[in-house]
């Protein structure tokens, strides 16, 4: 499988078949990310929760791609569908597939909301995705989450992601210190820093993550790098 940062908590990931699974769709609004909406074509857009930071401009490139497959929660699903987008709800512990690619929702710690709405509306539970390359490669993005035991005993035991991609920039979410012990307690293969240095309250040394990760392989991409694995 293939997989590129395009800053902040959005990745494409594609399968060998060519399945493409855009991750937390933030392009626009995203300082990090030099592409614009119309050089998305994903098959499948999975959303961790509704802050626009991570529901980003899911609604303009599902209208733009009619035959992607939005994943979410519940509660964004029902949001999705409303207005007239192909979107499966999951819950925790739930898989869909598709292809060649298996897709769960697990746990975060964290909240959801539509904070883009005037209202401020409920966005049911935030997420993570613990997505299953061809039964091989196992790829966890960890969404916006602080850390939380269920990383050792669900996503680490039960689990056993090989790649994990875990948020690493404070005042939303985790900082290097508490990533570098979820990356201990998941114990994957490789690590890969995100939600760091898009804006400047999340601003980290993704360096000194990496010194502080002992148990495996820190992988520092740039925006647009394509990694094959
Ligand atoms: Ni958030
Ligand atoms: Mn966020």
């Amino acid at each position: 499988m293939k997989l590129k940062w395009l800053g902040h908590s959005a990745f494409e990931l594609i399968s060998k078949n060519g399945l493409n699974i855009l991750i937390d769709p933030f392009i626009q609004a995203n300082p990090a990310c030099p592409l614009k909406i119309c050089d998305m074509h994903p098959d499948v857009i999975c959303i961790t929760h509704g802050h626009a930071d991570h529901f980003g401009d899911t609604i303009e490139i599902a209208r733009n791609n009619p035959n992607a497959i939005v994943i979410a929660n519940y509660e964004i699903s029902i949001y999705l569908q409303r207005k007239g987008i192909n979107a499966i709800g999951l819950n925790y512990g739930a898989y869909v597939k598709i292809e060649d690619v298996e897709i769960r929702m697990l746990e975060a710690k964290h909240s959801s909301t539509f904070d883009f709405e005037i209202d401020t509306k409920y966005a049911g539970n935030p997420g993570s995705f613990l997505i299953t390359f061809d039964n091989d490669i196992k790829v966890f993005h960890a969404g916006d989450t602080g850390l939380f035991s269920d990383m050792k005993f669900v996503i680490g035991e039960v689990y056993r992601p090989d790649i994990a991609i875990l948020p690493i920039g404070n005042i939303f979410t985790m900082d290097l210190k508490e990533a570098s012990i979820a990356a201990s307690w998941i114990n994957p293969k490789i690590v890969i820093p995100m939600h760091y240095n898009s804006f400047p309250s999340i601003a980290q040394n993704p360096e000194e993550f990496k010194k502080l990760v002992t148990n495996c392989q820190t992988l520092i991409p740039n925006v647009l790098e394509t990694c094959e694995f």
